[in-house]
């Protein structure tokens, strides 16, 4: 086990970070005994973290790593998908952003953390090299 799935407990029950991306989690998205594909879950992992990191970047960024990835629950189709991200760290050109998955089923009283992963962008610029990152004042 890693620190991240240590820190899924009942004292750690609220998601960190900021809401990113907000979707549904639907039939095309899972397998044949209904529970939803963790490749779509990191996509939408990605997007999040994309969000953040383009906010964080003011322009482009490319996903450059996935450094840790842990799947908690399993998530059922028709679940309400939240994506909180917030960032661990920030290099010349790099962002790594721990992106925190919370599903909650109507059948659910309160959502529940089912996926974390830390995520690294580049900014990038039209030539697709690297930039430093915006400090801001
Ligand atoms: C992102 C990319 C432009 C970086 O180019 P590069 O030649 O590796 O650049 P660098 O070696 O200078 O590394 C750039 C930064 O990324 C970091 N980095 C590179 N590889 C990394 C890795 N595996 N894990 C974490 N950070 C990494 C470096 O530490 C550096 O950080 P810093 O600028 O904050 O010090 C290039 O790797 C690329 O285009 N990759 C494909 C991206 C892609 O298609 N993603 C999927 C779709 S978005």
């Amino acid at each position: 086990m890693n620190d991240i799935a240590e820190d899924d407990n009942d004292d750690f029950p609220k998601p960190q970070g900021e809401l990113a991306l907000q979707t549904i989690a639907m039939p095309a998205d899972s397998n044949s005994d209904g529970d939803i594909f963790g490749g779509w879950l990191v996509s939408q992992m990605d997007l999040a973290g994309a969000v953040c990191a383009n906010r964080l970047a003011r322009g482009r960024v490319a996903t450059v790593a996935i450094d840790s990835m842990v799947f908690l629950r399993p998530v059922a189709v028709g679940s309400v998908i939240s994506c909180y991200t917030h960032v661990e760290d920030i290099g010349r050109s790099s962002m790594a952003i721990i992106v925190e998955v919370w599903a909650q089923h109507h059948s659910d009283t309160e959502p529940r953390k089912v996926t974390e992963g830390q995520f690294t962008f580049v900014a990038i610029d039209e030539n697709r090299r690297t930039r430093p990152v915006p400090r801001t004042a």
